[in-house]
């Protein structure tokens, strides 16, 4: 039953009842941690052939001894093989490191202080540079903007991808907004999957702001599927060649976290134009990427296919803990308003929606007890949950007892906070 429609003497037993709970849970001592959005080490294991798969045999198709310097772009084969990944061609490619984070670093930041065609187009010139976030989202975009001294300016995060009304309307309304992250498969941390109807729209922004407006189209997760049925996400390349906005989007992936999280590669891809401009950019950076991590990664991974078999294997793994999460919260707080989330067909996280103003206490209660969780505020720009609601579970690295005992110490959590606050 709804917490609010309870009589008062029912909400003072359960207010004791989640105190006695929780003081149980403080006697226990527990060390447990939410917080971390990576892969464990089951998951990881899953990639240990990479070791040594070469076998010495350094050459890539075109016979470039992937030892040396140069192949700046990347290797043809690597190229072809993460750009049907994204589905774009494989010349619209480039491979960089290990980190794609890195390589939407580097694009933002050569657009602010060089400019994509040229230093009169630097966004730098201007005094305000904007970007729009979709909220929730994932800090480490928040962060890179903020640390470039670029401003976030956030529109909700609808189930069917970003609210396209308040994005459409900031992008025509304000010059200074020069571009926007998105997250389109399996959002971190919602889960959501952008709509077609939204991707198109999202590919029509280059037309309302031809100069100027870029698209950070980061598929981190585009092919981390927990379960087979999950919907698959529109081609943004299809409605950018369809209505020529091809300049306006760059889209980024790795494999982060299909092969090794420290160890994967990292690509981007968009127009001709643009990665002509980056490529010279990058040129004073280094004489070219890992290109002997690039041929293991083709030689392990083969094709599409094959990553599609390896990425089974990690929702095997992780599955349990998603739906282990879900069906405690189910169990525990489902219809009694309480908090509300999604159940995510694939990525990394559940986000779970408190009521308003008790994100904060119940991040501290938990820590109180030894469980950690994501700071309360962490999917917001410059950490500020304007409703103070949000809390991100993560629930992919700790073992199957952990994610449990964990979730189960956190729905005391949610319940405890919850009824004080509605007993006052
Ligand atoms: C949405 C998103 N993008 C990028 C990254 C990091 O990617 P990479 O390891 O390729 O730098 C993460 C990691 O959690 C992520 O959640």
């Amino acid at each position: 039953m709804h917490i609010e429609q309870l009589p008062a003497d029912e909400v003072a037993a359960r207010l004791a009842q989640a105190q006695a709970d929780y003081d149980a849970l403080a006697a226990r001592g527990l060390s447990l941690d939410l917080t971390r959005g990576k892969p464990g080490a089951e998951q990881l294991a899953l990639s240990d052939a990479l070791d040594g798969i070469l076998g010495q045999n350094y050459r890539a198709h075109d016979g470039t001894d992937v030892r040396n310097y140069g192949g700046l772009s990347g290797l043809p084969e690597a190229k072809a093989l993460f750009g049907r990944m994204l589905g774009v061609p494989a010349q619209e490619v480039l491979i960089g490191g290990n980190s794609s984070l890195q390589l939407m670093y580097a694009t933002i930041e050569f657009a602010l202080s060089e400019g994509l065609r040229g230093p009169a187009s630097a966004w730098g010139n201007e005094d305000v540079v904007k970007f729009i976030c979709p909220v929730p989202g994932y800090d480490r975009h928040f962060s890179v903007c903020e640390h470039l001294g670029i401003e976030l300016v956030t529109v909700p995060l609808l189930e069917t991808g970003p609210d396209m009304d308040a994005v459409e309307a900031l992008v025509r309304q304000d010059p200074s907004v020069r571009g926007m992250w998105c997250v389109p498969r399996f959002s971190n941390p919602t889960g959501c999957v952008y709509s077609a109807a939204t991707v198109e729209r999202i590919a029509l922004l280059g037309r309302i702001a031809p100069e100027h407006f870029i698209v950070m189209w980061d598929n981190a997760y585009a092919v981390h599927t927990l379960y087979d049925d999950a919907p698959e996400l529109a081609s943004i390349h299809a409605f950018c060649e369809q209505h020529g906005t091809l300049d306006s989007v760059f889209q980024f992936g790795s494999t982060s976290k299909i092969t090794f999280a420290g160890a994967g590669v990292a690509f981007l891809a968009s127009s001709p134009a643009n990665l002509q401009a980056l490529e010279a950019h990058l040129a004073f950076q280094t004489i070219g990427p890992d290109k002997v991590n690039q041929l293991r990664h083709v030689k392990f991974l083969h094709d599409c296919a094959g990553i599609e078999r390896h990425m089974a294997e990690h929702a095997r793994i992780i599955r349990p803990r998603f739906e282990c999460v879900l069906q405690t919260l189910e169990r525990e707080l489902g219809g009694t308003g309480m908090g509300q989330w999604q159940a995510p067909t694939g990525g990394y996280f559940i986000s779970f929606d408190a009521r308003p103003g008790l994100a904060r206490e119940i991040v501290q209660l938990a820590a109180d007890i030894g469980v950690k969780l994501t700071p309360a505020g962490a999917t917001f720009p410059y950490g500020n949950d304007p409703e103070d609601r949000n809390i991100r579970l993560a629930p992919t690295f700790p073992s199957l007892e952990a994610v449990q005992a964990s979730v189960d110490a956190f729905v005391v959590c949610v319940k405890l906070a919850s009824l004080r606050q509605l007993a006052g």
